[in-house]
């Protein structure tokens, strides 16, 4: 129902919220984050063990999503399941994955597959992860292998999740860096040109189907230079974030996820300030990061239609979650009035989840009881789903 108290999104805008394997399905046995996990004396403070248990209830969330009002689902596809052993590609996990897409359809929901979402198989964790000279090909021999997932209707294919994350945890070469937007380690050249290389690769693959789009999502961290700084945070964002957008020229689309920001001082990154409002993930509640992380895309890929592939925030507050979205989005409605081209908006995160290491920091829009799994359906999901049903931000709301 658009109306002149609406800030309106363009027909056939992506509206939806976004998951990942690992994060959601549980009992990932073959990955490496779960062999991390499990590991005598681990750095992981809390195991995933069965998650959501998604991989069972996968249906269940489809059907909230499509009820709430929401037209896409993003989530992944677990390399470890459908290729457990170099070479092994299972048809019954096939199966499980085309059975999803299948359901997103009956539901009414476009899906987007994600390939890579941090997790590998532990096979190609021990073979040297992404440093090994044949992990691009090895990855375009998975997307090989999940083709007949993709075949059952699958438009939106994402390659890899946050490739500049990725390259950060190798920069710190044992693996175990956190995934905050400070403090990460410089990103390792040799393992950002492999992402590339695997990127393109899997690219490849996909474009001889016919009907796919692809691209990748990049993990835009919205970085401020302190007064005498900038020099710094140039060299600090180059390698961090403006190589793997130059990277993404010429790709069907690109995923843009933004959370928090980043003040960068004379000797790098800085932790967020004493005095601002935190999230539960310690991020500065920063809804602006949105608009900067589209705006830095936009300009550096050079016109790659964009989609908001993530954006969210950890809190328990759920007024707070509403808050922080609606400003956000005001944003990227902005950036779209100045003519940037956006495809569409995901929310991070579909459910409560595993946020890779602990369980604390709900990201969700539907909360999931630790021991029964059973879901609760959030105010801020049944908010974000009348937007997406007027495919329509009110303004007074906006305002
Ligand atoms: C990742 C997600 C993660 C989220 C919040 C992104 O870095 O893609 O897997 O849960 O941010 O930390």
């Amino acid at each position: 129902m658009p109306n002149e108290d609406a800030l309106s999104f363009p027909d056939g805008f992506l509206w939806g919220a976004a998951t990942a394997g690992h994060q959601i399905e549980g009992n990932n046995v073959n990955s490496d984050y779960w062999h991390r996990e499990y590991a005598p004396g681990t750095d992981v403070p809390e195991p995933s063990g069965d998650a959501c248990d998604s991989y069972h209830r996968y249906r269940e969330d489809i059907a909230l999503l499509a009820g709430l009002g929401f037209t896409t689902y993003r989530f992944g596809i677990e390399w470890s399941r459908i290729e457990p052993a170099p070479g092994h590609v299972s048809r019954a996990e096939l199966d499980h994955y085309q059975r999803m897409v299948a359901a997103c359809h009956e539901a009414g929901l476009t899906p987007m597959v994600t390939l890579n979402h941090f997790t590998v198989p532990q096979w190609m964790h021990a073979r040297g992860w992404w440093w090994d000279e044949a992990a691009p090909e090895l990855f375009a021999g998975f997307t090989e292998a999940a083709l007949p997932v993709l075949r059952e209707g699958v438009e939106w294919v994402c390659t890899i999740n946050e490739p500049n994350i990725v390259a950060c945890i190798a920069g710190s070469q044992e693996g175990a860096a956190n995934l905050v937007a400070h403090g990460l380690a410089r990103p390792s050249a040799r393992v950002s040109e492999q992402l590339v290389r695997a990127h393109r690769l899997s690219r490849e693959v996909l474009a001889r189907e016919g009907g796919i789009r692809s691209g990748w999502a990049v993990a835009t961290q919205a970085i401020h230079a302190l007064p005498g700084s900038e020099q710094v945070a140039r060299d600090y964002s180059r390698p961090m974030e403006e190589f793997f957008l130059e990277a993404s020229r010429g790709d069907d689309w690109l995923g843009v996820q933004a959370y928090t920001r980043t003040f960068v001082g004379p000797d790098g990154p800085l932790p967020p300030a004493d005095d601002v409002e935190k999230t539960l993930t310690g991020w500065e509640y920063f809804p602006d990061a949105l608009a900067i992380g589209v705006r830095n895309a936009w300009s550096h890929a050079e016109g790659v239609p964009i989609v908001v592939t993530e954006n969210g925030i950890a809190t328990q507050d759920d007024n707070r979650r509403v808050d922080y979205t609606r400003d956000a989005l005001h944003g990227l409605h902005e950036a779209m009035s100045d003519g940037i081209d956006v495809r569409g908006y995901l929310h991070w995160s579909a459910l409560d989840n595993y946020e890779w290491g602990r369980y604390s920091p709900t990201f969700g829009l539907i909360a999931v009881d630790r021991k029964t799994f059973r879901r609760t359906v959030k105010p801020s999901a049944r908010w974000l789903g009348d937007i997406a049903r007027h495919n329509a931000l009110p303004r007074a709301v906006a305002a």
